[in-house]
């Protein structure tokens, strides 16, 4: 049973111009899309930069205007809550970005950082508290001492996880993850990604993770969503996506994997190759004359493409 439903999400930002300032067009980020969560799962969300990936994360967690469609939390519709009114979403829905430095006040300790969503939410003596930010440390591997540290003593890697300890601050539900480990080096990245799937194990937390790279979400991911300019054009379980992709975007994204196997470099190539000489043959079977997304249509129980024809795919 999933426990948060989305419904046609779009988020639609006005264009403004000419004389009057008035509104010329729009740029439709996420233009239509459906997602369910259930618990203890991973969901990846994966497409190129400026695709509506961030803006549908923002949309969630209400750091953007919803323009239509629904988000139901909990059986609640929560899309045009005012924020007071929804402190349950709020505390349960939680996000931490690419970047957590900015998203950290470099005059404050680490151990207040971390307490934020603590004081916001939740109301601990300073004991508890004290307790907590311990018991959050240590989940993300991080000593006691470094409460007493500012945001800038830090690497990359260490404030990933000091991110992800606050976001677990209040025992969240959600945990959308706007591209966590993009600007980490490898070895950096597995190591956060290790945390992230432990803390999984051990919490049930759910994740939306979020990324350009279909290398780094196959081992997280339960089910990926494959998003191209704000509509999704293929969804399904990790081996649908995997071993059997239908839509020749999710075909190139497949072959962007960045390849550190020198042998198969060459076959790499050859294979971008073939996804480029089909897509231009093709291209009306994968988009219509106006080059916009196709409705997704059930190909099986967990696996939906967005296709002119069922029978159409690469
Ligand atoms: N505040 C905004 N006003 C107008 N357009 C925006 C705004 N934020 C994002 N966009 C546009 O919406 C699209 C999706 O952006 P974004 O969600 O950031 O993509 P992604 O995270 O996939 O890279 C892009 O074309 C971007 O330029
Ligand atoms: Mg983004």
């Amino acid at each position: 049973m999933s426990f948060m439903q989305i419904k046609d999400l779009c988020v639609h930002y006005p264009i403004r111009g000419g004389f009057f300032n008035t509104i010329v067009d729009h740029v439709y980020a996420v233009d239509g899309i459906s997602m369910e969560f259930e618990k203890g799962k991973t969901y990846g969300l994966v497409g190129e930069s400026g695709c509506g990936k961030s803006t549908t994360g923002k949309a969630i967690i209400g750091l953007e205007k919803v323009t239509s469609g629904q988000i139901i939390y909990e059986g609640q519709d929560v899309t045009k809550m005012r924020r007071s009114g929804k402190s349950g979403f709020n505390r349960d829905v939680q996000m931490i970005f690419q970047d957590s430095h900015s998203s950290m006040n470099p005059r404050k300790r680490i151990r207040d950082v971390i307490a934020e969503p603590i004081r916001n939410f939740l109301r601990l003596s300073e004991q508890e508290e004290r307790k907590r930010v311990n018991e959050l440390l240590a989940i993300v591997g991080m000593q006691e001492d470094a409460q007493y540290k500012y945001p800038h003593e830090f690497s990359g890697g260490q404030k990933q996880r000091l991110g992800i300890a606050r976001a677990m601050a209040c025992r969240p539900k959600l945990i959308i993850a706007d591209e966590p480990v993009s600007a980490l080096d490898l070895s950096v990245q597995a190591q956060v990604l290790n945390f992230m799937k432990d803390i999984q194990e051990e919490f049930g937390v759910t994740y939306l993770f979020i990324s350009h790279d279909l290398g780094v979400v196959k081992h997280m991911c339960d089910e990926i969503n494959i998003m191209y300019r704000g509509r999704f054009v293929e969804k399904g379980h990790r081996e649908d996506i995997y071993d059997d992709p239908r839509h020749i975007y999710t075909h190139r994204l497949l072959s962007a994997i960045p390849d550190i196997e020198p042998e198969t470099r060459v076959e790499r190539k050859q294979e971008r190759l073939k996804v480029s000489q089909y897509y231009k043959e093709n291209q009306h079977k994968f988009f219509d004359k106006d080059g916009k997304v196709y409705p997704l249509q059930s190909i099986s129980d967990t696996h939906a493409v967005a296709l002119a024809s069922i029978e159409g795919g690469m």
